[in-house]
């Protein structure tokens, strides 16, 4: 990796309280300024742990670091930061999409107001400013009627769109990262490609990085340069997303991708090359 990282985790250590042991265990994560990198691992292996952590949106009053966890964005410790300053880098400098738009999105309010209090709280400037800002963000997000979508309700909007509403948000500001923790599990598999097919042409576009968690070694296959495995709040192996699938050197791994290749036989929708 030639650029700097942009996200540089290093020994990550997360132990939620009451807990015996850490949920992330030393988990060591680099996304380098414009690199797509997936984390894969099955249910409860940490990844999300580890998602929420890099933008510090854990709650910590239930959680403690370890002393040796170090988490940079954009060169920044964000550990050490005051809660003014995170609010000011969730947004403009990395933001989050969760796997459920219902999570993100307030349901009382119409869907385009909520895009544009996303950019007017970073930007200064005047409503109707805003007002387009949000539009154009929607379209970026690969919703065609912008205009129509920007004074619905969440309820009155698809999955699909709801998704894409929530990712208009993220990329309102212009993050140089984006963490997408399991985008797409929530979509069915047609509306799953097309999202997808829209972070690949916002990355390209933009020069966004992206991190992007998810249980389908398929997805990360078709998104990624490099990927991280993560298993029991390990990673126990990382590498070019090619040599991981073709030469994987864990177990772990072998597990995932022979369970992918049998998925990918089974239904066509996996596609474990590019
Ligand atoms: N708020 C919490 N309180 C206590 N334990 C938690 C909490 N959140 C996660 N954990 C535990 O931490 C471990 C890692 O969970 P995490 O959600 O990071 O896994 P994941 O890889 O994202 O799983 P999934 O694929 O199901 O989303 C699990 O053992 C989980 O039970
Ligand atoms: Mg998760």
């Amino acid at each position: 990796m030639t650029a700097p990282a942009l996200l540089h985790i290093d020994r990550l250590s997360v132990t939620f309280a009451g807990s015996p042991r850490p949920a992330v265990d030393n988990v060591s994560v680099q996304v380098a300024a414009g690199e797509r990198v997936g984390i894969v691992g099955e249910s409860g292996s940490g990844k999300s742990t580890t998602a929420l952590a890099a933008l510090r949106l854990l709650n910590e009053t239930q959680v403690g670091y370890g002393s040796e966890s170090r988490i940079e964005v954009g060169g920044r410790d964000i550990l050490r930061l005051a809660e003014s300053e995170l609010t000011e880098l969730r947004g403009s400098t990395a933001s989050m999409v969760f796997q459920d738009p219902s999570s993100s999105l307030n349901p009382v309010f119409k869907a385009g107001h909520q895009v544009r209090d996303v950019i007017a709280a970073h930007r200064p400037g005047k409503r109707a400013d805003h007002r387009t800002a949000a539009l154009e963000a929607l379209t970026a997000a690969g919703i065609p009627d912008a205009e129509r979508v920007y004074g619905c309700y969440p309820f009155q909007l698809s999955g699909g769109l709801r998704q894409r509403v929530v990712i208009a948000m993220a990329i309102a500001c212009s993050p140089a990262l984006l963490v997408a923790d399991e985008p797409t599990s929530a979509l069915d598999a047609t509306v799953q490609a097309e999202v997808l097919a829209t972070f690949d042409r916002l990355c390209r576009e933009r020069g966004t990085s992206l991190l992007l968690i998810s249980h389908d070694i398929g997805v990360v296959a078709r998104m990624c340069e490099r990927v991280y495995v993560m298993s029991q709040g390990v990673v126990v192996e990382h590498g070019s997303t090619d040599s991981v699938i073709n030469r994987p050197e864990h177990e772990y791994t072998r597990t995932l991708v022979a369970a992918a290749r049998h998925r990918e036989g089974r239904t066509r929708q996996t596609r474990l090359t590019k």
